[in-house]
């Protein structure tokens, strides 16, 4: 029985009712929250930012609810600024009834009770300025949560109102209108239609939601939806951020007439298309350009060199370019790498095409290996059956993956990665090289997609679950009372942060000492030259002063003679051993 399935009628609106802070370090005392934002002083940093991603609800909890909390995020910011990145994107800390833990928002311009505040969003983010750490929000406007006022009103107009016309909503088919519109299926399972009984007690029209039923679509032909966006845009960048990351920025725009369509079997993540004459007509329509390029008009008013960032599952990369055209977006997530695999042939190619593609519109590439949405790659990519984005891992799974082969791939992925020209983002504990977390109890599960497929995918909670920071402390430092919101497994103490701090060879020093020589060889903004003669199995090139060696494959691979800058593994010869990856200064 899904979670969603009775509308919300009433939301929180007191947006300014904090909660207390725990023991976590205070941070008031040095914080001013009048602080500007970080000056320009790197050209577009954007360019070659490493850009972590904060998930608020598991990040730091300052409270001891079990949920985590923008104040405990603040309290924590200094070991972010240690591990070495350039800015953080937090997922969505708005206020929200949770039903899709934050992207389903009812007030985009307040602060959900259970994070916080406004003004501790204000001195989160002057926090991160003292510590030269740009902030990024996450923006949802494909949908909003069906507690929002807006749909609050369309349920409460009627038929050809002006209130529903925010929304996607239609009669439904058959005689009594008793079928919904078209046969779309939601990405969490399901039907995407949902039928609203009228406020006079009738069956009445039917609701996209191309999510969870608690996530009603916009209809973005509405000039008026178009207004409050850019008002929305407006209110965070005059509270100083330095950008957006856009939720599902290729679903705003849907195909005229709606036309029934059903994803082919080997369909990409997000039900997405995988050949360039496939487009489904909820994903990628053109009409999203024309917002985008509005969006940057209002970003570029603004001093400081404001982003944003495309969520958007589109397949091939080559279609992907058109979201980062010069007029529109600033980046998008280069999932293709993300789903390239763990073969040197692969691996190879989506580095070529990447690099291609984006350089073709003059933006720089991205790199990501995890997020929220998609299993831990320290998992992942010692998995032996596909997983497509969303599906998740549990018990129950064919083909779990052996947790130190995952590891050990992990890490000599991110050493590749790390070393690319472009820009990266991190996902909170891959630099702990957390695995997913996949004996989560069946009653502990939260995301839609478990209920809405009756526990047939497993969905995302398994890469959500709380950070551990002290391995002897309640919840592992994520709070003094040991709650949290999904249970933490119990054999986590090794990878806590206070574990691996200053422990040479650890997950968390090998990140640092990455991030360190990615900044100081300027590999960001270098170029890729390929290396040949190591074999098949291997990913062999040159950036600047750096040569990377990864093996793949399953034999050692005979090593050049160098200066070792580092290793994803110990070395105790000259050469590399399967699953490794190492920095030379030849
Ligand atoms: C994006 C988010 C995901 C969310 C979905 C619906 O894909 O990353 O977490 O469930 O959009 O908003």
């Amino acid at each position: 029985m899904s979670s969603d399935d009775t509308l919300q009628t009433s939301v929180p609106t007191d947006t300014e009712t904090g909660t207390g802070i725990g023991a976590i370090a205070p941070f008031d005392a040095i914080v001013s929250p009048e602080a500007e934002t970080i000056a320009d002083v790197r050209g577009e940093w954007w360019r070659t930012a490493v850009i972590y991603q904060v998930y608020p609800r598991s990040f730091a909890d300052s409270d001891g609810d079990g949920i985590g909390d923008l104040r405990g995020i603040t309290s924590r910011l200094d070991s972010l600024a240690d591990l070495g990145v350039d800015a953080v994107w937090l997922s969505p800390f708005m206020t929200s009834p949770q039903k899709d833990a934050g992207y389903d928002v009812s007030d985009y311009c307040g602060v959900d009770p259970l994070f916080g505040t406004l003004d501790d969003f204000d001195a989160l983010r002057a926090r991160a300025t003292q510590l030269g750490l740009r902030v990024i929000v996450d923006l949802v406007p494909n949908h909003s949560s069906s507690a929002h006022p807006w749909f609050q009103a369309a349920l409460a107009a009627g038929p050809g109102s002006t209130e529903r016309g925010h929304y996607t909503f239609r009669d439904g088919l058959g005689e009594n209108g008793e079928l919904p519109p078209n046969n779309w299926e939601s990405i969490f399972g399901g039907a995407a239609w949902s039928r609203i009984t009228e406020v006079d007690g009738t069956p009445g029209q039917w609701y996209l939601h191309l999510f969870d039923s608690s996530q009603p679509d916009f209809d973005w032909s509405d000039p008026w939806v178009r207004e409050q966006f850019l008002d929305i845009l407006r209110f965070w960048l005059d509270r100083g951020v330095d950008g957006f990351r856009v939720d599902v920025a290729h679903g705003l725009i849907k195909a005229d007439g709606l036309p029934d369509y059903t994803p082919p079997a080997e369909a990409g993540s997000m039900g997405g298309g995988l050949a360039d004459d496939l487009t489904p007509p909820y994903w990628g329509q053109d009409g999203v350009h024309e917002i985008y390029r509005t969006w940057r008009e209002v970003l570029d008013e603004y001093d400081g060199d404001r982003i944003m960032v495309a969520e958007a599952w589109v397949e091939p990369l080559s279609k992907l370019a058109n979201w980062v055209r010069p007029d529109e977006m600033h980046q998008a997530f280069n999932f293709s790498y993300l789903e390239s695999g763990w073969t040197a042939t692969s691996i190879r190619r989506v580095i070529d095409s990447s690099l291609e593609v984006f350089d073709s519109v003059g933006a720089p590439s991205t790199w990501v290996l995890s997020n929220h949405d998609v299993v831990r790659h320290a998992s992942r990519l010692a998995l032996t059956t596909e997983n497509p984005q969303g599906t998740g891992i549990g018990p129950k799974t064919e083909g779990l993956p052996d947790r130190d082969l995952g590891l050990a791939r992990a890490r000599a992925a991110t050493a590749i990665m790390l070393a690319l020209p472009g820009s990266v983002y991190l996902y909170q504990g891959e630099e702990l090289g957390l695995p997913e977390a996949i004996d989560l109890p069946d009653d502990s599960r939260q995301d839609p997609t478990w209920f809405r497929t009756n526990g047939e995918r497993y969905g995302r909670d398994g890469c959500r679950v709380p950070l551990p920071w002290e391995s002897a402390s309640p919840a592992f430092g994520f709070n003094t009372t040991g709650e949290a919101w999904l249970p933490q497994p119990d054999d986590w103490a090794p990878y806590a942060r206070d574990a691996q701090v200053g422990r040479v060879g650890s997950t968390l020093e090998l990140y640092k000492l990455a991030l360190a020589a990615r900044d100081e060889f300027d590999l960001g903004s270098g170029e890729i030259e390929w290396l040949t003669g190591y074999g098949p199995s291997v990913v062999a090139f040159r950036n600047g002063e750096i040569t990377v060696i990864a093996n793949t494959g399953d034999v050692p691979v005979e090593l050049p003679i160098a200066d070792e800058l580092l290793s994803s593994v110990e070395l105790d010869g000259p050469a590399l051993p399967p699953n490794a990856t190492v920095w030379l200064r030849v």
